[in-house]
């Protein structure tokens, strides 16, 4: 990491949680199974269901819908535009580099996260026999922009700028405010464009102007800061201006997906009214 780079690792922990949302609803392998991502699972069981009742939807509605989503833009990408490079930036304990490498032997995959759950993920896909010179976990720092952890060293050394590129962030972006995420945005939408076609997709939390429960979010959203010791933030109150925000980084086309259209293509869970969270594509 170069000296700049803050250490958000107090983050990583949330990644065994994720883990087991995808186990747990059988998006993963037993390999990826772990003891505190079963703990906290089950600790927080009480308050999804009370989410439940109260808003409409859970916290495993919406991470159920952002991870599908998320699956079916990638398989698009592949299937409808040839993509055949993924770079997948915090990826912790997701299944998803697993489940397409067994889908598309001929998919390129680099995973990437902080040095230890890098190294974790690492062990774990060595175990399956799953690493090779087309599937990589990487260690990457979103905040390091030189040097071996910086996204662009490690696509310079991984992929072919002559092939389009997709790059992939899941359950990371709100843990940080706009005016600290943005410059990784800018930075990502300047080598993109290095591609023959470049793609970003992440999931994005907007908190809108008119939301009933605004104060509530508020609220959850200080607590995982606190728990995380991150800067939870809401970045966008409406998706017109979570459009015209990639926009202006200069991503060409940028098209905000709410789950709810797609509740009859995909198996997601429904929420009770608006989902809470969007997926983005931002294409160069
Ligand atoms: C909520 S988890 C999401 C993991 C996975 N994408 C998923 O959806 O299950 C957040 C991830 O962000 C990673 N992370 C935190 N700060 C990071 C940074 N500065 N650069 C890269 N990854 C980071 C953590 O290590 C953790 O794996």
């Amino acid at each position: 990491m170069s000296a700049r780079s803050p250490d958000t690792s107090s983050i990583s922990f949330t990644a065994l949680y994720t883990g087991h949302v995808w186990y747990a609803n059988g998006l993963s392998a037993p390999a990826f199974h772990t003891r505190r991502g079963s703990v906290f699972y089950h600790a927080l069981a009480p308050f999804e269901y009370v989410g439940g009742k109260l808003a409409g939807g859970n916290i495993r509605t919406f991470l159920l819908q952002r991870h599908h989503l998320i699956d079916h833009l990638v398989r698009d990408a592949i299937e409808q535009r040839g993509v055949r490079q993924v770079l997948e930036i915090a990826c912790g304990l997701s299944p998803r580099g697993y489940r397409f490498r067994q889908q598309y032997p001929d998919l390129k995959y680099v995973e990437a996260d902080l040095p230890d759950m890098a190294a974790r993920k690492h062990r774990l896909l060595s175990a399956q026999q799953c690493l090779n010179d087309m599937h990589r976990v990487v260690p990457l720092n979103i905040f390091s922009s030189d040097g071996v952890d910086a996204m662009e060293t490690i696509a310079d050394k991984c992929f072919d700028r002559s092939q389009p590129l997709l790059v992939i962030t899941e359950g990371l972006v709100n843990y940080f405010s706009l005016e600290s995420i943005s410059p990784f945005w800018q930075r990502l939408q300047e080598m993109l464009a290095g591609y023959a076609g470049g793609t970003y997709l992440t999931d994005n939390y907007p908190l809108f102007h008119d939301h009933p429960f605004h104060r509530t979010m508020k609220t959850l959203g200080g607590m995982l800061g606190a728990a995380s010791r991150s800067q939870v933030s809401f970045h966008f109150g409406s998706d017109q201006e979570t459009s015209s925000h990639f926009s202006e980084l200069g991503f060409a086309s940028v098209t905000v997906h709410n789950p709810k259209d797609f509740y009859q293509q995909l198996p997601i869970p429904q929420s009770r009214g608006n989902p809470f969270v969007r997926v983005i594509e931002a294409r160069t």
